[in-house]
């Protein structure tokens, strides 16, 4: 299928975007419904009387409940937006990690992590003299149940986790990590964000504590993160910004806080985010995960056979093609790879070059920096071959500095 002439900027730039890892592209759908919310029902929620600002408010609260059942979480109340993934896992850092991690006690997270689910670990760690622990990767680039089974203990009270790593594309076994940390009485916090691009999330399924991710990476807007949590964490953890709309009565010297999921929701809200995420998992679900699986796989496939025959590039994936989702981080040898972003640009071919925030996990690989390709719904087999083509170019212009 061509999903491509669903989004209105491939019409308008001639390029080979593959960079969805970044942040994915709008269909027009999702665009069309946002202007249709400005046009039609755009208020302050929660805060009139007036039917305006009630079609505003059910426009929120309708899509909060959409979102429940996209993930099956069992009450709509445990779906809480925030400004993106990385405030929604400091929410829980500040929330939940603070008040429940002790002196000596243990959080432990995969040197995968993206520092949006790291740095506010180690932040918890040091404030309560508590140690963070990391789970290596091995020479498949993937978590082994031992490391796993050998990192979280008694001691361990929280587990992060992504998904899907940003780096190596690595499916990691959420079920197991799930299962073993409740074992050792240990919450988890799951990082979706890279996963549910691409794939079925069932929270109830999975048995996350917690779960987040971002709008803009599954063909939402900008500027909206969800955290969703068990209702029986977040009815007990204290709110974390404080302002309007997450109160129920202020005292001059006191405060009580509204019911879930207001209490974590202070100010004036993303509407338009929200109702653009509302039109994304539309989007997502006439096409159907299945589908969407199976031509990521597709072309996700065809690009590692492909990028694998050039000798002169190095790869950095699973060798088990099950396990790897949608990500390739590659490196010309002996290219700095912003060059050869830089050069691959001047075919309109958009790959993130860096360390995609996840130096930790670079500097452990013994690595700088990549090159990342990552694919979603309107890639397609010619962009794998435009992203060779130019690979070659990138060749031909280094070969005298290329060690094979
Ligand atoms: N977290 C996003 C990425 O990996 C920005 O590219």
């Amino acid at each position: 299928m061509d999903y491509k002439k669903d989004f209105e900027i491939f019409k308008n730039k001639n390029i080979v975007y593959l960079d969805s890892g970044a942040t994915s592209q709008r269909p027009k759908y999702v665009v069309d419904k946002i202007k249709e919310y400005y046009n039609n029902k755009n208020a302050n929620p929660h805060r009139g009387a007036y039917s305006l600002s009630l079609e505003s408010t059910n426009a929120y609260e309708e899509t909060r409940k959409k979102i429940a059942k996209f993930i099956n979480a069992k009450h709509p109340e445990e779906i809480i937006f925030s400004k993106n993934a990385s405030e929604s896992l400091n929410l829980i850092a500040y929330s939940y990690g603070l008040e429940n991690v002790k002196k000596d006690e243990e959080v432990v997270i995969s040197i995968m992590e993206h520092h949006s689910n790291l740095v506010p670990w180690q932040f918890v760690t040091k404030k309560t003299s508590s140690n963070l622990k990391y789970m290596y990767i091995n020479e498949d680039y993937e978590l082994s149940k031992e490391e796993i089974e050998s990192k979280i203990t008694d001691k361990t009270k929280i587990v992060g986790i992504t998904h899907v790593s940003n780096v190596l594309g690595t499916i990691n076994n959420l079920k197991h990590i799930i299962k073993y940390a409740h074992k050792k009485g240990a919450v988890v916090v799951v990082d979706a964000s890279q996963s549910i691009p691409h794939m079925k999330i069932d929270v109830q399924d999975l048995d996350a504590d917690f779960l987040v991710f971002s709008a803009h990476k599954m063909f939402g807007p900008l500027g909206l993160g969800i955290l969703y949590g068990k209702k029986q964490i977040l009815n007990e953890m204290p709110p974390f910004i404080m302002g309007g709309d997450m109160i129920e009565y202020v005292y001059e010297d006191k405060t009580t806080f509204a019911p879930l999921p207001n209490k974590f929701e202070a100010g004036t809200q993303n509407v338009e985010g929200v109702v653009g995420l509302g039109a994304a998992i539309d989007y997502i679900e006439n096409i159907g995960y299945e589908n969407i699986e199976k031509q990521e796989r597709e072309v996700t496939r065809y690009a590692r056979q492909e990028l694998s025959k050039l000798d002169f590039v190095d790869l950095y994936l699973t060798p088990n093609e099950e396990n790897h989702c949608s990500v390739i981080s590659f490196n010309v040898k002996g290219v700095h790879p912003h060059d050869v972003a830089s050069i691959l640009d001047t075919d309109g071919v958009c790959v993130r070059s860096g360390n995609h925030c996840a130096q930790p996990l670079l500097r452990y690989m013994g690595i700088d920096s990549t090159c990342r390709a990552s694919f979603s719904i309107y890639n397609n087999k010619e962009d794998v071959d435009m992203l060779v083509k130019s690979l070659k170019k990138v060749y031909n212009m280094f070969s005298k500095y290329i060690k094979k």
